[in-house]
């Protein structure tokens, strides 16, 4: 147990952004002949990795993201971590590298959290603490097989807003050229493999203008997939509330909190389903990506077919829809209003 009155580091909470911030501890535990080692928190951020481990040369790794906020009561709470547990395990199993059994996730979260407690942005900082559960193939294994050996680590930073403008303000993405998952292929996992790709169509579209990149399904090249860190979600002219079903998307833990909010809380009527782009974005009255780091993020405008498409009105920040569910999501996720879902874990301090 820590002294809860550690002092806070003193960062300019409010100028941070998403950037990498060291932090004192984090968590490692190793794999080896079948079992787990149970772990121990560590100074250093840096790993040292055979040059033939398979996380380097063939992606065999898959990593997680969730964030830790301090409630007005300064309660530190982390917003459905098991969620985050599962999806990490499923993408272990298909990289055929071994589960990390739940309870040992939580408590190597917890406790990562709870040893940097100075480093959590105080409650109306408007920052929080990222945290990142990763797991890597290490150890030396040159052929195309699975390794040997693994390694399990958590990592946590202080974090400012994803996109530069805070909060609610508009950001616009550009169509890529380029695919980002196939649709039997791994896009539904949270796995590097398919974020190295992506560098370069993210590059393509801040060279238009854009902040991101969207991707629409790389079979037919009609239907909404997602944007390069963020699930979309619209809604639409006919009073419904929609975001798109592939199966090349990551499910969004926020996004399906967020249909959720919409459903139950907005009495709208929510659908997950094919959304073809061009043929239906007419019908689009509010569009915004979603996801860990980008919280809610209300989409103005999309580049695509060579020009520029806007959902907002030159000068619009948000539309009634997106604000009362981005106000209903980041309150529960700060502990400002009532969590009736049940979606807060207190990290016991
Ligand atoms: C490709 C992609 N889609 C969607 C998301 C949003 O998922 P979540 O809401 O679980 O953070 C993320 C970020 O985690 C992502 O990297």
């Amino acid at each position: 147990m820590l002294d809860a009155k550690v002092d806070k580091k003193q960062l300019n909470w409010a100028d941070l952004g998403f950037q990498y911030v060291k932090t004192d501890s984090r968590f490692s535990a190793v794999h080896e002949n079948g079992s787990w080692s149970n772990g121990s928190l560590l100074n250093s951020e840096i790993i040292a990795v055979h040059e033939g481990a398979p996380a380097l040369h063939y992606a065999q790794q898959c990593f997680e993201g969730m964030k830790a906020q301090t409630a007005p009561d300064g309660r530190v709470l982390l917003f459905r971590p098991d969620l985050n547990s599962e999806r990490f395990n499923l993408a272990a199993s298909r990289l055929l590298m071994p589960e990390v059994p739940a309870e040992m996730f939580m408590s190597a979260v917890e406790e990562t959290v709870r040893a940097n407690y100075a480093w959590i942005p105080p409650y109306g900082s408007g920052a929080s603490l990222y945290v990142r559960p990763m797991l890597i193939g290490v150890g030396e294994n040159l052929g195309l097989k699975p390794a040997q050996q693994f390694e399990f680590r958590v990592f946590v930073s202080p974090v400012g807003p994803y996109y530069k403008s805070a909060g609610l303000a508009v950001i616009s993405l550009a169509v890529s050229e380029m695919d980002r998952a196939a649709p039997s292929g791994t896009g539904s996992f949270k796995i590097g493999a398919n974020y190295a790709g992506g560098l370069l169509a993210t590059r393509r579209a801040q060279e238009l203008g854009a902040n991101e990149a969207l991707y629409l399904d790389s079979a037919e090249r009609r239907y909404i997939d997602e944007a390069g860190s963020a699930n979309i979600i619209i809604a639409t002219n006919s009073g419904c509330f929609v975001s798109p079903k592939s199966r090349a998307i990551l499910p969004s833990i926020t996004r399906r909190s967020i249909m959720t909010l919409a459903r139950d809380e907005l009495n709208l009527q929510t659908e997950d389903r094919p959304i073809d782009l061009r043929a239906e974005f007419d019908q689009f009255e509010e569009m915004a990506a979603c996801g860990t780091a980008a919280v809610l993020s209300p989409v103005g405008r999309i580049w695509f077919d060579e020009d520029w498409h806007n959902i907002y009105q030159d000068g619009q920040t948000v539309g009634p829809v997106m604000q009362e569910l981005y106000d209903l999501l980041v309150g529960i996720q700060k502990g400002e209003v009532g969590d009736q879902y049940g979606w807060l874990h207190e990290v016991s301090i």
